[in-house]
């Protein structure tokens, strides 16, 4: 088998979707549906897009038998490049700050790769750039590339799939490279669709701030706290005229999110799926107050699980200065009145 069939293949094994209902009142006639990708075989929805990635690369050439792949990340999508590279035969390094926790080196070295890790943290980029030069590898640079590999090799396309299962009246997504909206949002438009795009977007990320200005490269310079989703800059994967509405998602409001996905749905997930559903609530709130009925769509990106010593952790939490608690208490109102505090004039 050569590479691609390999990957075709790795793609035929893979999980099907399962396609979850948070349970909302009845009564209001808009139902919450949380399309699970952390079931993939690497625990994230960077799965796909590293398999878009490998694809990619070997279509136009630029990895071939013994490229070393470089990544300056140690989050899920340096894990699932680290398996690709294992089932292509590719040694994998990823670059990353010298303060990871050991759990995300070993879920990088659970597949084989290698962690390079360097200081101060911003260093990654530049030195993933300058190592893959030297060993003559190949740097993957999932920010840049990520959205224009899933473009190109559309059978990887999370929204077919998600579209396929539901044709909501709201889709709600983070974004970190932009490649999930990215993808979403033309197959919106592809399939002709009423459906509007909803971005979750976490403290100090670019995002929200760029799309109310109307500015396509808007930084903070700040580093936001919910991992996956939210950029300091917005990045060129990005594509805004694809977006309909950025809803900003309070850090605390996102931990609460997770719990209540936990508790109400009994979904274990990560932080950013959190920030997602908080906006799913705000657009369910919307929408009552529109009196209009319908569905509403996300994603599960990762599982709780990577987080039990952070944001499962009420003294990592406290330290952090993140407190669920008033969340969880408007979220409860919430369920009783339709209402919620609304985190954006434009909701
Ligand atoms: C809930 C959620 N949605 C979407 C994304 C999209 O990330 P990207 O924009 O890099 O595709 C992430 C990334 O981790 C996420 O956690």
């Amino acid at each position: 088998m050569n590479a691609l069939e390999i990957l075709a293949a790795e793609e035929r094994r893979g999980p099907a979707p399962r396609l979850h209902a948070f349970p909302l009142p009845a009564e209001w006639g808009v139902t919450l549906h949380l399309l699970d990708e952390s079931v993939h075989p690497t625990g994230s929805l960077k799965h796909r897009t590293a398999r878009a990635m490998f694809r990619h690369a070997l279509r136009t050439g630029r990895i071939r038998e013994g490229t070393t792949i470089v990544e300056a990340t140690g989050g899920n999508a340096a894990v699932a490049e680290a398996y690709f590279a294992r089932l292509l035969g590719l040694p994998f390094v990823a670059v990353m700050p010298r303060r990871s926790s050991p759990e995300k080196i070993e879920r990088i070295e659970q597949y084989g790769g290698t962690c390079r890790l360097v200081h101060p943290p911003l260093a990654i980029y530049d030195e993933a750039r300058r190592f893959a030069e030297e060993c003559g590898g190949y740097y993957m640079d999932y920010l840049a590339n990520g959205s224009r590999a899933v473009a190109a090799e559309g059978e990887d396309d999370v929204g077919r799939v998600l579209l396929d299962r539901v044709t909501p009246e709201w889709v709600v997504v983070g974004a970190g490279s932009g490649a999930t909206s990215t993808a979403i949002g033309r197959e919106i438009r592809r399939r002709g669709l009423d459906t509007q795009l909803a971005i979750a977007d976490p403290e100090n990320s670019a995002y929200f701030p760029g799309w109310a200005l109307g500015v396509d490269d808007y930084a903070t310079g700040m580093p936001p706290r919910i991992e996956g989703i939210g950029r300091p800059r917005m990045e060129a994967g990005f594509t805004p005229s694809l977006v309909d509405l950025v809803v900003p998602v309070p850090d605390a409001a996102s931990v609460a999110g997770m719990r209540i996905l936990q508790e109400v749905a009994g979904l274990r997930a990560g932080p950013s799926t959190g920030t997602a559903l908080w906006a799913a609530f705000q657009l369910a709130a919307k929408m009552c107050r529109e009196r209009r009925v319908g569905a509403i769509a996300m994603l599960i990106c990762d599982d709780g699980a990577l987080y039990e010593n952070t944001y499962c952790s009420e003294a990592w939490l406290d330290g952090k200065g993140l407190n669920p608690l008033p969340w969880v208490d408007a979220f409860g109102r919430f369920l009783e009145t339709a209402k919620l505090p609304l985190t954006s004039e434009h909701l």
